[in-house]
């Protein structure tokens, strides 16, 4: 059995609650429900007891995760050894987290937590799930919505669901319906970033706003990191896209002005650091760099604009926000021209990309802009090699060889840094002189001058995305 079973999950909650702990029940084991699950379970009451029973339900599809997790291990990557930690402690010294398939554990809640993903069209997955939670919750749970979502949705969707679902089971009383969307950054500070981190939420009704507001700050350090409501889950909703969007419009930005600086003969990174100086109003502005990736800054935009047309009948077009996010997927294009103007002719070479994930000292690879890259590198006759320390596995191309860093230098043609990861930034640049190696691409300011000095002058020719400098500076060198 992958998950535990319903009747062993039942007798722990009736369990549970004779010791006074309430249930928690998250729905979604991925990179968000996994980490809200352990710090769920982590909560401590007045003498340091547990707080929470959680029981964690994905999809059979995903009984891999269901296992992982019933084993104490992390169900996605992580690069925080807390999520092992926390999950260790919570299955096996507290006992205060297992998981299942069954969605029969909903009914056991007093907290259901949403955290199944929300994908561009992805309305009637979503739906299914509302509808899993329906059938089976008790009239008195909190449903709380932390998925992203189109602004709208749980008022517009999960509200009218619940209520059917109520009124076809003979369930009294309204839902009581919650939004507070997820901040988790899955790097190396991936648990404090749900544990330690500000949250802003919302409510459909008075007492779910109390109960929402009681349970956020028994699990999150609200004292630190004080709560923030909102005035209602279409506010709290439109919050969310609009911190992603406002991300992802920033790096369009900056791609930009990544070209004109090129083509000026300017250190944009070196201008950008003079800019930043502006603290309170600039300091937050973007470097040049490799792409976007991720789950989240590459669809939520879409999300919002779906959600404001399709909810509430507006027209207004996020014209600037989505143009953004048509630079950021085109992002890896711009790397690839400035490798194709320094190789000549890619055919039959072999291109090391090192860095797989989509952003530094991770290991998620969602929609990672490498991939995009490696896709460029293949259509002009190259193949790709990539390494990643962090990436043990890459779904998405399983085709595409993974090399240990000393093996694709052996036998790279060029090299790209497409990711700022530790280990890059504290590599010695003669690591990367390997025999056959023409030219280094930097996408991510991890060679300052000198090392791109050295490397020319080992005959290695240093591009640089934003390093326009580096175009007087270096020549090309002159290895076959
Ligand atoms: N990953 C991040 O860094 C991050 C940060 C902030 C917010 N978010 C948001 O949080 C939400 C979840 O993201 P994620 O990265 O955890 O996604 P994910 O794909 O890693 O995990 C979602 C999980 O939900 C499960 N699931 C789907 N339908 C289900 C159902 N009906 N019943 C039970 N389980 C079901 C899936 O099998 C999957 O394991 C998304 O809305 C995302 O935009 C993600």
């Amino acid at each position: 059995v992958s998950g535990a079973d319903f009747a062993i999950v039942e007798e722990r909650a009736r369990a549970a609650r004779e010791r006074s702990m309430a249930v928690v029940v998250v729905q979604g084991l991925g990179f968000v429900g996994a980490v809200m699950s352990a710090v769920v379970a982590a909560a401590r009451g007045a003498q340091g007891e547990p707080r929470y029973f959680v029981v964690g339900v994905d999809l059979a599809a995903a009984a891999d995760k269901v296992r992982a997790v019933n084993e104490g291990r992390p169900p996605v990557p992580s690069a925080d050894p807390q999520v092992a930690a926390y999950l260790q402690r919570a299955v096996n010294d507290t006992r205060s987290l297992v998981a299942t398939c069954d969605p029969r554990a909903y009914g056991l809640a007093d907290v259901i937590v949403v955290d199944v993903n929300f994908d561009i069209g992805g309305l009637d997955a979503f739906k299914r799930a509302i509808q899993d939670i329906g059938e089976h919750m008790s009239a008195n749970a909190l449903v709380l919505i932390e998925t992203t979502v189109p602004p709208g949705t749980t008022r517009e969707v999960v509200l009218p669901m619940l209520r059917a679902a109520f009124a076809a089971r003979g369930l009294g009383g309204e839902p009581l319906i919650a939004h507070s969307y997820e901040r988790v950054t899955p790097g190396r500070n991936y648990v404090a970033s749900v544990e330690r981190f500000w949250r802003s939420y919302a409510a459909e009704s008075e007492e779910a706003e109390r109960r929402a507001r009681n349970f956020l700050a028994s699990v999150i350090r609200t004292d630190a990191f004080p709560l923030r409501r909102l005035e209602s889950t279409v506010a709290s909703e439109l919050a969310k896209v609009l911190e992603n969007s406002y991300r992802a419009v920033n790096i369009a930005l900056i791609h930009e002005w990544t070209l004109a600086a090129e083509d000026l003969g300017v250190n944009l990174f070196d201008i950008v650091d003079s800019i930043a100086v502006r603290r309170g109003t600039h300091d937050n502005i973007r470097k040049p760099g490799f792409g976007v990736g991720g789950y989240c800054l590459t669809k939520d935009s879409h999300l919002a604009q779906w959600g404001i047309a399709s909810f509430f009948g507006s027209d207004v077009r996020l014209s600037l926000t989505l143009s953004a996010l048509e630079v950021n997927e085109r992002m890896p294009e711009h790397t690839f021209d400035l490798l194709a103007a320094a190789l000549g002719e890619l055919r039959g070479l072999e291109i090391l990309v090192a860095g797989v994930s989509y952003l530094h000292d991770v290991a998620d690879t969602r929609n990672s802009p490498t991939a995009t890259f490696c896709t460029l590198v293949e259509q002009a006759g190259a193949t790709p090699l990539v390494h990643d320390p962090l990436v043990q596995e890459w779904p998405e191309r399983p085709h595409v060889a993974r090399v240990s860093l000393d093996e694709g230098v052996a036998r790279a043609h060029a090299i790209v840094v497409a990711v700022r990861h530790q280990a890059f930034l504290e590599l010695d640049p003669r690591r990367l002189a390997g025999p056959r190696v023409r030219c280094v691409v930097d996408t991510q300011d991890i060679l300052p001058d000198a090392k791109a000095a050295a490397l020319h002058a080992a005959g290695i020719h240093p591009v640089g995305v934003g390093k326009g400098h580096w175009k007087a500076r270096f020549a090309k060198t002159a290895r076959p």
